[in-house]
């Protein structure tokens, strides 16, 4: 790991933090940088302990516990996981355990919510740190949308707008796509979603409401289904009128919400190019949460499960650098090394997400023990008439061909 001191405090002896986090400046001035270059790997935090305690917990709950591991889980916590999945694998999962009394969820929130919904009132989903938000579903509030229905009320077009959400979103948002007659898409089946959403009145009249991410929704419809980005317009929830023109929203056929991920908002173009000089001969493969200009840059683009399936039929001595969140790449690295593969991360400078890292070992268990002391922790329990409409819009995605 290497440090780079201030230029404000040269006599001082900055030691590294074990933990890099704060990621500032690319050397173009070392001087006035602070910061560390992100290593790609955590110091191991657990104690052994944890891992015998954790077993010991999960063995006493039997089948009354069904552990659900999101890939962007750390090794620690992976490891406990009955099945591991990108948010759609994980939800169908949930919904298909009305067996377990309790469901704990090593995610974020809104897979929690998502679960809760998707589960009989007798099952329980536990998150194991209530901190394990999502920046991007925090992007959107329940009474900006319902701001923004008016606004499209307003321009006269809300007749012709489905609501289109992302997994990644709250369990308001995802009730308010129910009540408004849309559907619910993660990053494997949004382009199912849009076809869906774009049957659903007369095609050419019909426009899109995506919500939080615009990158997945630009990502969408421009790469896999043909339209310009003209066609796109975004809605800036913090500006009046979403900083739009009514004759604007009504010549747009998708309104992009102005939200996105942190995490993956962080690589560029230039991310892109590095490697490409770096590596040659390397394939590109990156989430569509990713911004515009990279997933047009790239070979491959699609979710967690996408990418993953995609490196198991990688060829022996094939290159790749992968534009997602750092643990899930860290560990297709080590995964496929040993058949040859060669797997780096797109950006060195791009780090973890911090609140999939909130969850860890000592968390889990904590919530494993709390449980199996017939003590229910941290319950993630969506309202009944919010779970009505959101389970409504998640059917629809369910169902979707
Ligand atoms: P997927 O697992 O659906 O690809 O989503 C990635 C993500 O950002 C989850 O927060
Ligand atoms: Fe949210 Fe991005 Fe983290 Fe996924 S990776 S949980 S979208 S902040």
């Amino acid at each position: 790991m290497r440090v780079v001191t201030t230029a404000q405090t040269p006599e001082l002896d900055v030691q590294p933090s074990p933990l890099a986090l704060l990621l500032l400046g690319r050397e173009a001035d070392p001087k006035s940088e602070r910061g560390v270059e992100c290593p790609g790997d955590l110091p191991s935090p657990s104690d052994p302990d944890l891992v015998a305690r954790a077993r010991a917990a999960k063995e006493k709950l039997g089948d009354k516990v069904f552990v659900l591991g999101h890939h962007y889980q750390r090794d620690e916590v992976i490891q406990f996981a009955d099945v591991t999945g990108d948010s759609f694998k994980l939800a169908r999962d949930a919904a298909a355990r009305p067996e377990a009394e309790y469901i704990v969820f090593c995610g974020v929130h809104f897979m929690a919510e998502s679960a809760d919904i998707l589960t009989s009132d007798d099952q329980k989903v536990v998150l194991p740190d209530l901190a394990a938000g999502c920046s991007m579903a925090d992007m959107a509030t329940a009474e900006q949308v319902a701001e923004c229905w008016d606004v499209l009320t307003e321009a006269g077009i809300a007749e012709q707008v489905v609501p289109v959400s992302y997994m990644n979103s709250s369990a308001d948002i995802k009730a308010f796509t129910g009540k408004h007659g849309g559907t619910i898409c993660t990053s494997s089946n949004a382009k199912r979603a849009l076809d869906w959403a774009f049957e659903q009145g007369e095609p050419s009249a019909t426009k899109v409401l995506f919500l939080p991410d615009q990158h997945l929704g630009r990502n969408t419809a421009v790469r896999d289904m043909g339209m310009s980005l003209d066609d796109c317009v975004v809605y800036n929830p913090h500006k009046p009128n979403g900083g739009l023109t009514a004759d604007e929203l009504r010549a747009a056929k998708m309104i992009l919400w102005r939200g996105h991920c942190s995490v993956h908002g962080r690589f560029s173009l230039d991310s892109v190019n590095d490697v490409r000089a770096r590596i040659p001969g390397v394939n590109v493969l990156v989430h569509p949460e990713c911004r515009h200009e990279v997933v047009a840059a790239a070979d491959h683009v699609g979710s967690t499960e996408y990418i993953i399936k995609t490196l198991e039929a990688a060829p022996a001595g094939s290159k790749w650098a992968i534009g997602t969140e750092l643990n899930l790449v860290r560990r297709l690295a080590n995964r496929f090394a040993p058949e040859g593969k060669e797997i780096v991360f797109l950006d060195r400078t791009v780090c973890f997400c911090s609140t999939m890292n909130r969850i860890d070992l000592p968390h889990l268990v904590w919530a494993l023990e709390s449980l199996a002391e017939g003590n229910l922790v941290n319950r993630i329990e969506v309202d009944k008439e919010t779970e009505a409409f959101a389970k409504l819009a998640l059917e629809r995605m369910l169902a979707l061909p």
